[in-house]
């Protein structure tokens, strides 16, 4: 089954956002597998963004991550990692459709709230950088309710 990588960013964190973006995610029907809530430091954030290190906003974007708690998870299901972009919207929120999470909680692309992997190789990769101990292995008893 699918997995993606989803991260309430710090401002998401501080804001009290964690419970209603848990909650759309879960209501959805998709399955959490993985939950940390940790403060990255700058090199980690660094290689978290690495295919971004070129572009101009980036250390800016580096200093926002590393500015506070964040909550990291794996989430799982078909197409989850479309759907879950789906679900957060586009990712400058002047943009975002209302219903998505971004459309709903954020104005300001330099704090939109949340981040999530933007396919299924990257969600790979992010997934092995943020759970290098890997996720426990748990299925969820909703599944024939839900496929
Ligand atoms: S790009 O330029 O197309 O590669 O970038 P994009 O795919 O739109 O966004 C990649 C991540 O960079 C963040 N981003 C920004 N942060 C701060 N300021 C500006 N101007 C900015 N533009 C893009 C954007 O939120 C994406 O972060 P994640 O965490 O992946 O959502």
């Amino acid at each position: 089954m699918e997995q993606t990588f989803i991260m309430i960013k710090p401002d998401g964190v501080q804001r009290g956002l964690v419970g209603e973006i848990i909650g759309r995610f879960e209501k959805k029907g998709f399955t959490l597998k993985g939950l940390k809530f940790i403060t990255v430091d700058q090199s980690f954030a660094e290689k978290h963004y690495a295919d971004l290190s070129a572009k101009p906003f980036f250390n800016g974007l580096v200093e926002y991550i590393i500015s506070g708690p964040v909550v990291a998870m794996v989430w799982e299901g078909k197409n989850v990692v479309t759907t879950g972009r789906k679900i957060i919207g586009a990712t400058n929120p002047a943009d975002s459709a209302p219903g998505t999470i971004r459309g709903d909680y954020a104005i300001d692309i330099g704090r939109n709230v949340i981040h999530g992997s933007d396919a299924v190789e990257s969600a790979r990769k992010e997934i092995a950088l943020w759970f290098p101990e890997g996720i426990a292995e748990w299925r969820s008893s909703l599944h024939s309710w839900i496929y």
